[in-house]
Formats: C-alpha cells, sequence, structure tokens
C-alpha cells in the first residue's frame, strides 16, 4: 500500500480508541485494542464542482433530441462501468482490453437508456398505453420505464423463450403479457398490427428512432473514458443498437470528444445470423432464418427490422459481421465469470466469443485498444448455461 498518493488522503482510526492505523487493506479491526476502524477520506480538499452534475444518461441531454418541456422519466440509467480485462487481455495477448457492463443499468440491461428517452417523450406528448415486442430485455425494461410514469404497459413475447428473470421484471411491474407461438418476429408482426388499429397506442420497440437516440450514450460515455479505440465488439439481434453505437460515436467524433471511429464488429449466435449470412452475401439485403435457435434468447431473431442500420453501421466503420456458435458463447460467458468477476447474459458473451474468434483466425491486429460491449446482466438468465 505504500507509495499511493491516496495514503495521504485517507487515515483509518479506531472508534474505540482512537489510535491512527497503518493503512492496509486488510486491516479490519483495530490492531491496538481489537475496536472497529473508521476510514476518514479528507473531503476537505475535494470540492464540489469536482463531481458530475447528472451521473446518468441525462448528462447527454443537449445531444438528445427533445424538447425543454420533456420531463425525463429516469432511474438513473446509463454512467455504466467501463473496466479493464487484465486477465483475458494477458490470454488473448491484447494489449488494451475494456467490457462496459450495461448489465449495471436499472434494469439490467442496455435497453434502459433508449426506455427512458421514449417513455420520457411519449409521456410528455400525452399517449396513455404503450406495447413493445420483445425477447426479454426490451419487455422488462418498458414494463418499469412504464409503470414509474403510469402507463399501462403490453408487451408480446414468443412463449416458452423468454428468460425466467426478464419475464419475471415484466411481472412484478404490472405488465399485461401476451404470448405469441413463434419468435420475436411473430411478436412484433403482432404489435404492428395492433398499432394500426389504435392511435394511442405508443410502440417502444427498436424501430422506434427515440429510443435509439437514447442507446447512442453509451457511445459518448466510452468515448468520454478512452478517447480513442480501434475495435469494439457487440451481439446483434434486431440491429437497432448496433447503429445506436455507431451514431453516438459518429456525433462525438463531429463534437472534439473522440478522435476517429473504431472498427465495429456485430456478433450474431449461428442459428439466429440473418444479418451475417445477408452481409456475407453481399450486403444488400438480410438473409431471414424462418426457425432462429440460440441459447442467447435475447437474440434469437430470424427477421431484424433494423437490418439496414446495421448494415450502415459496419460498413461506414469498415468493421463487419461474424457468428459465433452457441457454445462459444457459454465458454465466453464462463471465462468472463471466472477470470474477471463479470456476470453477463448468454447473449452478451457473444461480444467476446466474437472477438476470441477474430484473434484465433489472426483476423484483429492484437496491439490495439478494443472494447467489448456486455448489453445483460448475467441473473436475466440463470438457467442457460
Ligand atoms: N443483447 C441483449 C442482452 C439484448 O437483449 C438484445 C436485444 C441485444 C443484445 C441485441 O440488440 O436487438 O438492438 O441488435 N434484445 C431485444 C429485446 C430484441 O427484446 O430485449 P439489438
Amino acid at each position: 500500500m505504500r507509495g499511493h498518493d491516496y495514503e495521504e488522503r485517507i487515515t483509518i482510526r479506531c472508534l474505540a480508541c482512537g489510535k491512527e492505523q497503518e493503512l492496509s487493506p486488510r486491516l479490519m479491526v483495530c490492531s491496538y485494542c481489537g475496536g472497529p476502524l473508521e476510514i476518514e477520506p479528507d473531503v476537505s480538499r475535494i470540492s464540489i464542482s469536482d463531481f458530475l452534475k447528472i451521473r446518468s444518461m441525462w448528462r447527454y441531454r443537449p445531444v438528445l433530441p427533445m424538447g425543454d418541456f420533456v420531463e425525463p422519466i429516469t432511474l438513473g440509467e446509463g454512467a455504466t462501468p467501463l473496466i479493464r480485462l487484465r486477465n483475458i487481455e494477458r490470454i488473448l495477448g491484447i494489449k488494451e482490453l475494456y467490457a462496459k457492463i450495461e448489465g449495471a443499468n436499472p434494469t439490467g440491461s442496455f435497453k434502459d437508456r433508449g426506455m427512458s428517452l421514449a417513455v420520457s417523450i411519449a409521456n410528455s406528448y400525452g399517449y396513455p398505453e404503450f406495447i413493445v415486442a420483445s425477447t426479454g430485455n426490451t419487455a422488462a425494461s418498458a414494463s418499469a420505464y412504464g409503470a414509474r410514469a403510469g402507463k399501462r404497459v403490453t408487451v408480446v413475447l414468443p412463449r416458452g423463450y423468454v428468460a425466467d428473470g426478464k419475464l419475471f421484471q415484466s411481472i412484478l411491474h404490472g405488465a399485461r403479457i401476451l404470448y405469441v407461438d413463434g419468435s420475436f418476429d411473430d411478436a412484433l408482426s403482432k404489435v404492428i398490427d395492433d398499432l394500426s388499429r389504435s392511435s394511442t397506442l405508443y410502440p417502444l420497440n427498436s424501430i422506434n428512432p427515440w429510443r435509439l437516440e437514447g442507446q447512442k450514450t453509451v457511445a459518448y460515455e466510452i468515448a468520454e473514458d478512452l478517447r480513442e479505440l480501434d475495435a469494439i465488439f457487440l451481439p446483434v439481434g434486431n440491429g437497432g443498437n448496433i447503429y445506436a453505437v455507431y451514431k453516438g460515436f459518429a456525433e462525438a467524433i463531429k463534437m472534439g470528444i473522440m478522435n476517429r471511429m473504431p472498427r465495429i464488429f456485430g456478433v450474431q449466435a449461428k442459428g439466429a445470423s440473418p444479418i451475417y449470412t445477408g452481409w456475407n452475401l453481399g450486403g444488400r439485403d438480410l438473409k431471414p432464418v424462418n426457425r432462429p435457435e440460440t441459447i442467447a434468447t435475447a437474440i434469437r431473431i430470424g427477421r431484424p427490422a433494423n437490418w439496414l442500420k446495421a448494415f450502415k453501421a459496419v460498413r461506414e466503420s469498415k468493421g463487419f459481421f461474424l457468428s459465433v456458435d452457441d457454445t462459444d458463447i457459454l465458454a465466453s460467458q464462463r471465462m468472463l465469470a471466472k477470470l474477471e468477476g463479470v456476470g453477463c447474459e448468454p447473449a452478451s458473451a457473444a461480444s467476446l466469443a466474437g472477438l476470441i474468434k477474430l484473434v484465433d483466425e489472426g483476423i484483429i491486429d492484437k496491439d490495439q485498444r478494443i472494447v467489448i460491449i456486455l448489453t445483460g446482466h448475467s441473473l436475466k438468465d440463470p438457467i442457460a448455461r
């Protein structure tokens, strides 16, 4: 512990005998009398202006497209940790590797960023009722933010393919749950159908561009933390988030927060890879999958609505799409958990599985600064393993 300047800013003292102790992370009780210890940082040397003004994605309100009249419906989303993965770095031989922990959002996934913004806007325009098709996380998020706004929320889910943690959240927050037999694609078709029959229903799917505006804030946060990175990996289902990330970086570059666009790599699960296959067939269209299958149920999507946006993100950033096996997804999930103490749901681990695949194939330069986005919390899906 010697040599760290925080030693000068922190004292550790016994509450019982008052004796100051030598700073040590393993010191639990007073080394003189066994009494309880108190840690005292020297706050007199810190000013309140050193703290961020808003600790959430609403810090970026000036770049969020909405009028001043919009009242944020917020649960403190965003401002998630970006952490270095030194153990995996060493194993893969990568210079710098970071994970953006989006599972740290209020309902445990990146969806909260977009949901907060879209629900705030819809609420300020007086829509009484929300609807959303989902593989689980969007539903959980819409249910929570809808509840906070006092709205009726309907979630349309593929029967039998929503992870327990996500389903529990929708139930807990009081959403009305409808099931379709089939996949997310069938659920989305139902939502689009219902929308055409009602002018008061408000859609919270990522076909809603306002949601993606909220999701772009993750890129602003990474840009502020790193200023420069070479590559970023994220899982792709419907294709909205990858575009949101690209858009956020493009804006951050324009604003001078970031130096250049990183290559963006979109990772799909092999049994549900319509964007990856379409990209490899020339990149002009997606290749729909009629019965998508993967253990990563979050990205079990066969006809992604945002494929065009996803293509643009990857094309403009000079990245590409790749697909990974379920076994590699699960192995990556375990690697993060066991080597780094980082828990994430299977879909999120596709990011790392994609990176490992490119490292193994010698396609990616290891002398780089790379970020993987971990989109959802491990407790979302405690069954898949
Ligand atoms: N990771 C997780 C954990 C997700 O829940 C999703 C999408 C994605 C990645 C992919 O993001 O669709 O923007 O490409 N989940 C949606 C949902 C489909 O309904 O929760 P995308």
